[in-house]
């Protein structure tokens, strides 16, 4: 595979501080991706430590092994709601950290057959596993006007929900839809251009998220965090829009009401200046930090 991809690991060093506290310990990364955190996780960690790196994208996970090349890391192909499961098999209660850095990673979003990106043509996929069922494709040409518009107001938070699934019902009796250029040009032609954000940027959003059973998946690892994290452990996540975010945040509280868990922080916490200006990609990121009590 080539070495053109990039990702560049978003507030990696605020992280690791907030995540490492046990130089021994077993973590996990359970949104592997190009293994940017791992990287450095692994540079501060003693020859004992361990990391789990999950991901669905088994492109991902190549890349990843063969950037990380250590023998601490276990880079396992599998949703990250299966850590707990994996790592009970290996005989481990509980990891002393977890990072969740949710969304794709640059190396998708850039990768044209990947079909996420409004901005260069490919087919209309957005799996983030390719051997999932489900694509874009599919979800455009085969579900139901009021499903369609469900998922671009609910997902896409998109204002123009209706008109754009009408658009997409009528597009598709003509012809499949079946590549991202087809579907920006149906939306262009019904919703007017404001601004610097392109008037598909929040389809799009809302397909992903559609494809991938995004939030529902953030929810099921949220609800089963007890399991993936031993008492002391701390659980970091990282969100790039509102909707996961919210599902972060009020599950994070009802923990602490719990009295079993602490904010670390009690407030998002949010990249630096100088880390937005050189990465355009993490002007809207926003991280959460638990952590279990002994
Ligand atoms: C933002 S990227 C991670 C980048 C990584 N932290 C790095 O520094 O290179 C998110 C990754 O999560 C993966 N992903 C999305 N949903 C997942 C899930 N349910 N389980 C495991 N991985 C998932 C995507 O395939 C993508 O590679």
């Amino acid at each position: 595979m080539t070495e053109i991809w990039t990702h560049i690991p978003i507030m990696a060093e605020q992280i690791a501080d907030l995540l490492l506290q046990n130089p021994d310990g077993v973590y996990v990364d359970a949104t592997l991706g190009l293994g940017g955190h791992t990287r450095l996780f692994l540079s501060r960690l003693s020859p004992r430590a361990r990391i789990f790196g999950f991901d669905k994208d088994e492109e991902a996970l190549q890349l990843a092994r063969e950037r990380v090349a250590d023998t601490r890391l276990e880079a396992v192909h599998a949703s990250y709601t299966q850590a707990p499961d994996v790592l009970h098999a290996q005989g481990i209660d509980g990891a002393d950290g977890a990072l969740f850095d949710l969304g794709l990673s640059s190396y998708q979003l850039d990768n044209p057959s990947r079909g996420f990106s409004l901005l260069q043509n490919g087919p209309l996929d957005m799996r983030f596993d390719l051997s999932a069922k489900l694509t874009a494709a599919d979800i455009v040409n085969t579900w139901p006007l009021d499903k369609l518009e469900y998922i671009l107001w609910e997902y896409g938070e998109e204002h123009q929900a209706n008109k754009i699934a009408l658009a997409i019902m009528k597009a598709r009796k003509e012809a499949a839809i079946t590549t991202t250029q087809a579907l920006r040009q149906i939306v262009e032609s019904v919703v007017p251009r404001y601004g610097k954000k392109h008037p598909a940027t929040q389809t799009f959003q809302a397909l992903r998220i559609a494809c991938n059973d995004e939030l529902n998946t953030v929810q099921t690892a949220l609800n089963t965090l007890e399991q993936l994290i031993r008492p002391g452990g701390r659980a970091a996540i990282l969100t790039f829009h509102s909707l996961e975010d919210r599902l972060v945040k009020n599950h994070f509280k009802m923990l602490a009401q719990t009295g079993h868990w602490t904010l670390v922080n009690k407030h998002a916490l949010a990249p630096k200046y100088d880390e937005i200006r050189q990465n355009r990609r993490a002007r809207s990121a926003k991280l959460r930090v638990v952590e279990r009590k002994k």
